[in-house]
């Protein structure tokens, strides 16, 4: 990636933006400074996204939305991806669980997660994030665990990191998908760990427990494929999704027989679960 979005948007408008950049294709967004009133966005896409049409894509949207953001394309060298880093800090998800955004050191914490510095999305900074991960803590124990979008990994380590006994990765982003292996092995969770890019065999068999965290229109395309892989009495949870995206997101789910309700919310963005 030699290219990525620089936006400024409205404080008030940033969750609802961020929302339009995941829907669009973004793998990382993150907030590089904020004075109040208005936010940056540094926002990554993978290699293939032409950018500029995707900028002048996202104006138009902003603009029927009545979004106030400017959107600009501008060219990386290779101190960016450090300076992204440096825009994270360690967020302390639960007395349990810690997430570090750096390689392990040789003396890990006991409950930390290390996410070694990736342009994947999820270092636990997100209200979606931490929304999925305050629902798995609970559920994860000895289950068998789907987490659909994974980006960094950071939902399934966290589940493996609690005691699922297996999980499965998938995410459509390969980088995505490579990160999650390298954050498996560096924490020592490999062996319960499996991550697959969509193209791959996601194997077969039920999962008791599935999070995904991914943007509304995607959860809704993917509701029946997502269901086909849910145990009978099976856990599920899917954020990404914005309040006014509840009602479509529910509709798709409901076609498959599965009734979400309102588990959580963060700001404009929404956990919606259910026992299947
Ligand atoms: C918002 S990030 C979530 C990352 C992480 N699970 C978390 O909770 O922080 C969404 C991820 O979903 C992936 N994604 C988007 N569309 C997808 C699809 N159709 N199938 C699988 N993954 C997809 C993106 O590449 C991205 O890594």
């Amino acid at each position: 990636m030699d290219q990525m979005l620089r936006c400024r948007v409205v404080a008030a408008d940033v969750d609802v933006f961020s929302e339009l950049l995941f829907s669009h294709g973004a793998c990382g967004v993150v907030e590089s400074e904020s004075d109040g009133t208005s936010v940056h966005l540094d926002c990554s896409f993978d290699a293939e996204t032409p950018l500029e049409r995707l900028a002048g894509i996202l104006r138009e949207h902003c603009e029927r939305q009545g979004l106030n953001a400017e959107i600009g394309v501008v060219q990386l060298d290779d101190s960016w991806k450090l300076q992204w880093i440096d825009h994270l800090e360690p967020v302390d998800v639960s007395p349990s669980l810690r997430l570090v955004p750096s390689c392990a050191p040789s003396v890990r914490e006991p409950n930390a997660l290390y996410l070694e510095p990736a342009l994947a999305f999820g270092f636990g900074e997100h209200p979606t994030t931490l929304m999925a991960l305050r629902w798995l803590e609970s559920r994860s124990p000895r289950s068998r665990l789907l987490d659909l979008g994974t980006g960094t990994g950071v939902l399934a380590l966290a589940a493996a990191h609690w005691g699922a006994n297996l999980v499965l990765g998938v995410d459509i982003d390969l980088p995505s998908v490579e990160a999650a292996r390298t954050n498996a092995r560096a924490n020592g969770l490999d062996e319960r760990c499996r991550f697959v890019h969509t193209a791959d065999d996601a194997g077969d068999g039920d999962f008791d427990v599935a999070v995904a965290n991914i943007d509304a229109r995607t959860l809704a395309t993917l509701a029946r494929s997502l269901c086909e892989r849910l145990a009978p009495d099976a856990a599920l949870a899917v954020t990404g999704i914005l309040e006014e995206q509840v009602e479509s997101v529910c509709a798709a789910f409901a076609r498959c027989g599965v009734t979400l309700k309102r588990i959580d919310v963060e700001g404009d963005w929404v956990l919606l679960g259910s026992t299947v």
